[in-house]
């Protein structure tokens, strides 16, 4: 059974079709690229994959149950979505990082915040710092930190390394790559045709709100 499975998903929103009978399944395992034009959809997709929004036609099944019937929160920690502008709330970096915790009410994991914060380069002074002082790609890295403090079956990463500099991209994709090594599913959109031959075994062209096409790499 796959791990997701969308029918002829659609999603219109004020009369405007943003993605038109999108069918296609992820494996469990899988790492796929998803690659396109900007504004052809593939934010969208993501989001509709983890449940942020609703298709207004067809139908997303996740490990063969419809994804309406899940619980929102519980599927949220099984399928995590890292989304293109990183939203940190509040003052400091650590209410952000305490969030994933406080909601599974366990207590704060310091152990494992600096375990993420030495992977992806970042000072662990920073777990004070506030968050209105955060450059784009320290927002990208405590973003994707916040997400990866638990573990999910799948991780859905929209254009997290746009801010990084090349080291910086260099890390996290090496992150991810383990992750994946490890069983994590990874949907990853990207604007790099180089990155997605690199670590993929599909790659989705996403064009007007269409699957342009799903290539099988290995
Ligand atoms: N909730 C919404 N209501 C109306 N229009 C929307 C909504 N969400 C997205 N759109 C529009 O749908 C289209 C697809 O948006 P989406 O963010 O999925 O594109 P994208 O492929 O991720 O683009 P980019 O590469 O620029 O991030 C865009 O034209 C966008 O303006
Ligand atoms: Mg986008």
């Amino acid at each position: 059974m796959p791990l997701l499975d969308l029918q002829n998903v659609s999603f219109v929103n004020d009369g405007k079709a943003i993605l038109r009978n999108v069918s296609f399944v992820v494996e469990a395992g899988d790492f796929i690229s998803i690659v396109g034009p900007s504004g052809s959809g593939k934010s969208t997709l993501l989001r509709l994959c983890s449940h942020l929004i609703s298709p207004t036609g067809g139908n997303i099944f996740y490990k063969g149950v419809n994804m309406n019937e899940y619980i929102p929160t519980d599927l949220r920690k099984s399928i995590a979505y890292c989304s293109q502008s990183p939203y940190l709330f509040g003052n400091n970096v650590k209410e952000n990082l305490d969030f994933p915790f406080s909601v599974r009410k366990m207590p704060f994991n310091e152990g494992r915040v600096k375990e993420l914060f030495s992977l992806f380069n970042i000072p662990f002074t920073f777990l004070t710092a506030d968050v209105q002082n955060l450059s784009g790609g320290e927002k990208q890295r405590i973003s994707l930190v916040r997400t990866l403090l638990f573990l999910p079956e799948v991780l859905l990463l929209d254009e997290i390394t746009s801010a990084l500099d090349a080291e910086n991209t260099r890390m996290v994709e090496n992150a991810v790559s383990s992750l994946n090594n490890e069983g994590i599913t990874v949907l990853w959109i990207t604007h790099d045709p180089e990155k997605s031959q690199k670590y993929a075994n599909k790659i989705i062209t996403v064009e007007a709100g269409k699957i342009n096409s799903l290539e099988v790499l290995k």
